[in-house]
């Protein structure tokens, strides 16, 4: 089968694109020859971001907004409109964590990451719906494991993630009438990222324990991610929506590792079988 991902002309917009897994996927799109626009806080982060961009020669615009402000999520989206017309494909992406054991959080502390990251793809979705290409246009958003598996010192992240699954199923259900597919990625530790930097490797000796979590003995590529979201958005995908789908390298199915581990089960098994 000769597969065909070409997004020429199409209009993609990407929250969180500026850096890391998100802008891997603005800039898989911007290959494929997509109109871009990424979105995220900080004017440095645009500025470099919309630069990397426009080497692939196609329309590319940045805006500041932070998700948790509903009218900047709205501005952003409506001079991405007026540039590029109704939207194809939204990403919703932008997201804050860190490590804290939940009875020393601030309650803002825990606040934060839900705002941002839950209450923030609530805000993305809510206000581009208006300016979804109906029927055809696909969202995805990115969610984690912390939204199936429960972490340690992840109490925010996991029930915000956890809404974001949910919201991604409510919203499949109402806009799939409009021809709107709705669905989300949950990405394994992908290697050089923000997010493998504050919760899992900062020391080679941790990136090795990492790796070595993951069934397929490799952390993630930002290419593993974008491929997937290619994939979803294009008519590849058209039957797919209100499905949350982990990209990790079946990271999420090794959640007893650790139990198996502590109570040296595991090594007896791997003793027995060599
Ligand atoms: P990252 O590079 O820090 O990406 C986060 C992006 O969101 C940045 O562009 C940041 O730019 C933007 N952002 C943060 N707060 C924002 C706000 N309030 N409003 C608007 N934009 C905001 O992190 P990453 O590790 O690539 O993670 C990207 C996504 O993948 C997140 O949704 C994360 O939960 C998910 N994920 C990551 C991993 C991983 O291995 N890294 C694993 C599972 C899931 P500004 O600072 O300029 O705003
Ligand atoms: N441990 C405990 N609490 C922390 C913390 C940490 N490591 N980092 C921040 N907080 C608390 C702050 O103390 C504050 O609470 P307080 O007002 O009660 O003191 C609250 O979180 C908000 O912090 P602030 O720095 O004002 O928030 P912000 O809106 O500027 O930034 C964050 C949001 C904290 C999520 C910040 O880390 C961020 O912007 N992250 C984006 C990038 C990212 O996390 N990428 C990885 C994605 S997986």
């Amino acid at each position: 089968m000769h597969i065909d991902l070409d997004f020429k002309n199409r209009h993609v917009v990407v929250f969180g694109g500026t850096t890391g897994i998100n802008f891997g996927i603005a800039e898989a799109f911007a290959a494929q020859g997509a109109n871009v626009t990424v979105v995220s806080r900080r004017e440095e982060n645009v500025a470099a971001a919309t630069e990397k961009l426009r080497v692939h020669g196609h329309g590319v615009h940045g805006a500041c907004a932070d998700v948790r402000d509903f009218d900047s999520v709205g501005r952003a989206l409506a001079e991405s409109v007026a540039a590029y017309g109704p939207i194809d494909v939204l990403v919703s992406g932008a997201a804050g964590n860190f490590f804290a054991q939940a009875k020393n959080m601030s309650s803002n502390g825990f606040k934060a990451v839900i705002d941002i990251d839950l209450l923030g793809t609530f805000h993305v979705m809510r206000q581009a719906h208006e300016h979804l290409r109906k029927p055809g246009a696909a969202v995805i958003n990115i969610t984690a494991p912390q939204s199936t598996i429960p972490m340690r010192y992840q109490s925010h992240a996991c029930a915000a993630k956890a809404g974001v699954d949910q919201l991604t199923r409510v919203l499949a259900l109402e806009w799939g009438t409009d021809g709107i597919r709705i669905n989300a990625i949950s990405p394994g530790p992908i290697d050089g990222t923000e997010g493998v930097k504050r919760l899992m490797a900062q020391s080679d000796a941790e990136r090795e324990q990492a790796t070595n979590m993951v069934p397929l003995q490799r952390l993630g590529t930002l290419e593993d991610i974008a491929n997937l979201a290619l994939f979803l958005a294009s008519p590849y995908g058209s039957y797919i929506s209100g499905a949350v789908i982990p990209c990790d390298g079946g990271g999420a199915l090794e959640s007893v590792k650790p139990v198996l581990e502590a109570t040296g089960r595991l090594a007896e098994a791997q003793a027995r079988s060599t």
